[in-house]
């Protein structure tokens, strides 16, 4: 199993604070099933200042780490990019990256509402042949209010990941029956855990496919594991297998 949004990586932001929280939650990972997940610690300057370098060299390290320990996991670079006007810049210098080099970013919203200039940055990344994933955006309060504002932003081009524990019930009933009804209309192409730790924020995702499982069937279950791999190795995405 692929996991595309997790807070592994240690020291960076309000994921994993050591590099000891980082192998624990790599061992639950590997208990999950997962065999393979990209760290997306959150880019978001002046708060948490994780660019690209940074990154990469705490995966290499990660990593290293794992492989001595004998844990069956491998680790991958990539961001959990706030959207901000400066985000294109931030690309073209190199202080963002795409998850593990793709062709696919994942960008994160506010909270409490969705910024005017977000199609216009959809429309812009697409330019650069970046494909922008939304990050939870059944936690986003205008979007849970108004929806069609989600279906939008996928009609001009971007792809959406639920977070597992939104699909378990982790952040209310409401959440959870919000993220089902984002996944029967179509408008969500991946799961991830958003692990932050192996405690309140831990994984949850096999748990979260397995409800999937028996409310949509394993052909559903089997086109969002193949589009979390397509994003790790860089290939083609499905847009709706619904
Ligand atoms: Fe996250």
């Amino acid at each position: 199993m692929i996991d595309i949004h997790s807070h592994i990586l240690p020291e960076l932001d309000d994921g994993a604070g050591n590099i000891k929280e980082s192998v624990e939650m790599a061992r639950k990972a590997v208990e999950q099933g997962i065999t393979d997940i990209i760290a997306t610690p959150h880019y978001y300057k002046g708060k948490y200042d994780n660019d690209k370098e940074k990154v990469e060299r705490k995966t290499w390290q990660l990593n290293r780490v794992l492989d001595e320990l004998d844990i069956p996991l491998k680790v991958w670079p990539g961001q959990e990019i706030r959207i901000s006007d400066e985000l294109l810049e931030d690309y073209d210098n190199n202080s963002v990256m795409a998850l593990n080099g793709s062709q696919y970013m994942l960008l994160e919203l506010p909270s409490n509402h969705v910024p005017r200039y977000t199609e216009r940055l959809i429309y812009d990344l697409q330019m650069k042949r970046i494909t922008p994933i939304i990050a939870h955006p059944e936690r986003n309060l205008e979007i849970i209010r108004n929806p069609h504002l989600l279906e939008e932003l996928i009609w001009k081009g971007a792809y959406s990941q639920l977070t597992a524990g939104s699909i378990t019930g982790k952040f209310g009933w409401r959440t959870r029956r919000f993220s089902k009804y984002l996944i029967h209309s179509g408008l969500t192409h991946f799961i991830a855990s958003d692990a932050h730790n192996v405690g309140n924020r831990g994984f949850q995702i096999r748990e979260a496919y397995k409800l999937v499982e028996k409310n949509m069937g394993q052909a559903v279950v089997n086109a969002f594991h193949v589009n979390a791999e397509n994003v790790l190795y860089g290939m083609k995405v499905k847009e709706s297998f619904l």
